[in-house]
């Protein structure tokens, strides 16, 4: 292990950060890629809590399993494992529960507190047979006492997966969050008035993992923001005792609609994106941006991706209606922009959006399709079958992409049905 000079964490020590409450995680600055999809510069941190209160210790979360040794060691230097009575679990992906296992046949004398929602996963955890497991169910408001201490339950699920709560203890006035104000940050000078300028993996942590959920973060900062807050302890990075409501404000703020207050009240929005190798998409999709301008209600944006990274895009994705993607078919595929504009997608929450695409090609004509099936695999909605020109778009093809353009719209202001009945009426 290698701890800097102003370390305040050391080996086989837990560290205090209040009266009769301790950090018994672990570092792991090694690390360098979390959960695959996370780059973590400087490794990370399994930030796991123990609480003595007048009848019995709490362990709030633990570590990642190959840290299991220096969390028994931390946990050991201040508490008898048969004085444990109580075991939250905040959040049950591995890195928090490694060492659960282990420190169940340790102390057996603990009731094991989770979610409603993390109880079918705990058995999964743990695999063999859970009946003789004392746990409970807990929800918002739901209290367990340590005789002067009492941990009062927040459900905040999504965060960052379905079963994830937060706790609070109430004397003094410190939130383990679990995810929730975590980052991948490693610094043995553990507080944040002490370690490394965090800011960037803080953004970066939140960015890719709280916010595709950004309703149900609202719905936490809601109970959260009640609370009288000394200290917010995370699960990873620094524990937030230096004005802990910053870092309350700045998730709602990064919670918060950037575009709010730019479009227009019931205005929507809808976003083309293309490519063209030789200008037909190019035609196609200037058809459709002006098929779907002439439904009033509906504020269109059309970018070639020709013109940049992809990256810059997610919020306006993000913050759209509706999102229309035009691509060529080259070697029976769309072309790697658009693949690369979807794959940057998974940080946001898609569901329920309307999606179409389209695309000019000379052979096989692959792409539109292949981007389709991708889009409802983001759970967009695809209401119409996108359309397909063989090279250069007839004036006809064009007029088709103008309709085509003018039906998304339709349906994303709800006025489509009343269209067809027209043409119905028409006929
Ligand atoms: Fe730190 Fe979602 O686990």
């Amino acid at each position: 292990m290698h701890y800097m000079s102003n370390s305040i964490v050391k080996d086989g020590k837990a560290v205090q950060l209040d009266d009769g409450v301790y950090w018994v995680g672990a570092l792991d600055p090694d690390l360098r890629s979390f959960d695959i999809i996370l780059n973590t510069a400087n490794g990370t941190s399994y930030n796991s809590y123990l609480i003595k209160g007048s009848e019995g210790v709490a362990i709030v979360d633990t570590v990642k399993s190959e840290f299991s040794h220096e969390f028994f060691a931390r946990l050991e230097s201040v508490a008898d494992y048969s004085d444990i009575k109580v075991i939250v679990l905040n959040h049950l992906e591995p890195d928090h529960t490694g060492a659960l296992p282990e420190l169940l046949q340790r102390a057996p004398h603990a009731k094991v507190y989770i979610s409603e929602r993390a109880q079918g996963m705990l058995k999964a955890l743990l695999k063999s047979n859970t009946d003789d497991l004392e746990y409970q169910a807990v929800t918002t408001g739901e209290q367990v006492s340590l005789g002067d201490c009492t941990l009062t339950f927040l459900n905040t699920p999504f965060l960052h997966w379905p079963d994830t709560q937060c706790t609070y203890l109430e004397e003094r006035e410190i939130l383990f969050s679990g995810d929730v104000f975590g980052c991948h940050f490693c610094d043995s000078r553990l507080f944040n008035d002490k370690v490394g300028d965090f800011r960037f993996s803080f953004d970066y942590y939140y960015a890719h993992i709280m916010r595709p959920f950004k309703k149900w973060v609202l719905e936490a900062l809601d109970l959260i923001d009640p609370l009288s807050l000394r200290i917010i302890a995370p699960t990873h990075g620094p524990i937030l005792r230096d004005r802990p409501r910053r870092y309350v404000n700045h998730y709602r703020e990064l919670a918060t609609t950037s575009l709010s207050g730019e479009l227009g009240t019931n205005e929507k929005s809808m976003i083309i994106f293309y490519m063209s190798s030789y200008g037909n998409t190019a035609r196609m999709a200037e058809a459709i941006s002006a098929g779907a301008q002439s439904v009033d209600g509906v504020r269109v944006s059309l970018f070639d991706l020709q013109g940049g990274e992809t990256e810059p895009f997610v919020d306006l994705i993000e913050e759209a209606d509706a999102l229309v993607l035009g691509s060529p078919t080259i070697n029976g595929d769309a072309v790697k922009p658009v693949w690369d504009l979807l794959s940057s997608l998974i940080v946001v929450n898609l569901k329920g959006k309307l999606g179409a695409a389209f695309g000019s090609y000379g052979w096989t004509g692959e792409a539109v399709r292949m981007i389709e099936d991708r889009l409802r695999g983001l759970k967009l909605r695809v209401p119409k079958q996108g359309i397909r020109v063989k090279l250069i778009p007839t004036d006809e093809e064009l007029q088709q992409c103008f309709d085509f353009g003018n039906d998304i719209s339709s349906i994303l202001v709800g006025s489509y049905q009343d269209k067809k009945v027209l043409e119905m009426a028409e006929l």
